[in-house]
């Protein structure tokens, strides 16, 4: 019997490097620290929809990761809620993937300390995210040292092969294949190595700071939120950072993140009228935040609508049902990790 009163007798256990399923694997996960942003939206979750049709999909609300700096337990448990509403009304349909909260799957934090022991020290020290959010910190927790580790343990307790994630989260997941590959070498092939999808809109930046990310924590200035009242997020988007007009062939980065903004969302048609007019130095940024706000609001809309017609009971029982399905491939992961390593079932 194992920790989890599941009998698993060594000599069935079956270690494959890829899972059985026959599609391939994706895995992402995300911080209930707040409502999702435009950063999120357009760096992730837009990506991770798109992968439903063609990929075995499990897509994870990570709390325990959100738990590294300080927080408010209340406002976790909501957060953690309200972020399953939002990821639901942005088009990750339960029926298609597992979506479920982190910390409803214990196999996660069991692996991870696992793969604490075949991580460097060096490697972790190197994270840039670490070095962002520890700096000028008071308190740096080692949760927030070991953060990547955990990640780790998302990823390859599904075996996951594709993660979809914005570009700040590329060294994470490269951090992840060496992971996988020290096990692997060390223990026996169990985990593959996993890539990360990265698409055009790696890097969202603020209207109101452009050379910085769009990130939850620089402050409700610093981002839109995807259920924003629409006045508020004109007006933001009216006081967007631009410059003194169109002045050659280089966009300043205000410009360049509006225009990207428009090249995600809006037809091909209407950019490139834009781009017309901003290398024949006639684009007025009014025109051009307007054009925005209507590309946005087209987007954001339905979203909102859907929004609204979820209920709480409905969403939290999505919630449960996608943590025990992820629970079943988790559970037989850890087990094949732990015979490995030596400290399989004491039969
Ligand atoms: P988090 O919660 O900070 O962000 C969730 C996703 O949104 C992307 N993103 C952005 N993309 C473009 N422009 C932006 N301004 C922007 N801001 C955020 C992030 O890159 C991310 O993909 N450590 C992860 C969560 C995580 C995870 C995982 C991801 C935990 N385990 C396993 C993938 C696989 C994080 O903090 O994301």
């Amino acid at each position: 019997m194992n920790v989890f009163g599941r009998s698993i007798s060594p000599s069935k256990l079956i270690v494959s490097k890829s899972s059985s399923h026959p599609k391939e694997t994706v895995l992402s996960g995300i911080q209930p620290t707040g409502t999702l942003h435009l950063g999120n939206y357009l760096g992730m979750v837009k990506n991770a929809v798109a992968m439903l049709e063609k990929y075995r999909c499990f897509y994870a609300i990570v709390d325990y990761h959100a738990i590294t700096v300080e927080h408010d337990p209340e406002e976790l448990k909501r957060n953690t809620i309200e972020m399953a509403f939002d990821l639901i009304a942005c088009g990750i349909d339960p029926k298609k993937c597992v979506l479920f909260v982190q910390s409803q799957v214990p196999e996660h934090t069991e692996l991870s300390w696992i793969l604490s022991t075949v991580a460097s020290y060096g490697d972790l020290q190197r994270m840039t995210q670490f070095k962002d959010k520890g700096e000028h910190q008071e308190f740096v927790s080692c949760g927030l040292f070991t953060y990547p580790v955990l990640q780790a343990a998302d990823i390859l307790i599904y075996k996951a092969s594709k993660i979809p994630v914005g570009e700040d989260q590329v060294q994470h997941i490269e951090l992840t294949r060496r992971i996988a590959r020290r096990f692997n070498q060390r223990f026996g092939e169990l985990f593959p190595e996993p890539e990360p999808i990265v698409n055009e809109a790696l890097r969202i930046m603020s209207l109101a700071d452009p050379e910085r990310k769009m990130s939850k924590s620089l402050g409700a200035k610093h981002t839109i939120s995807l259920t924003e009242p629409e006045s508020e997020i004109l007006k933001k988007v009216k006081s967007a950072v631009t410059d003194t007009g169109p002045q050659g062939k280089e966009k300043s980065p205000g410009v360049a993140n509006l225009f990207l903004l428009i090249k995600l969302m809006a037809s091909p048609k209407l950019l490139k009228e834009l781009e017309a007019e901003y290398t024949n130095g006639t684009l007025q940024y009014a025109k051009l935040k307007m054009a925005l706000f209507e590309v946005l609001m087209a987007e954001l809309k339905p979203i909102c609508e859907r929004r609204a017609q979820l209920d709480e009971t409905s969403v939290r029982k999505i919630l449960r049902e996608g943590a025990e399905r992820a629970r079943e491939v988790a559970q037989k992961t850890l087990a094949e990790a732990r015979e490995l390593i030596g400290v399989g079932p004491l039969v």
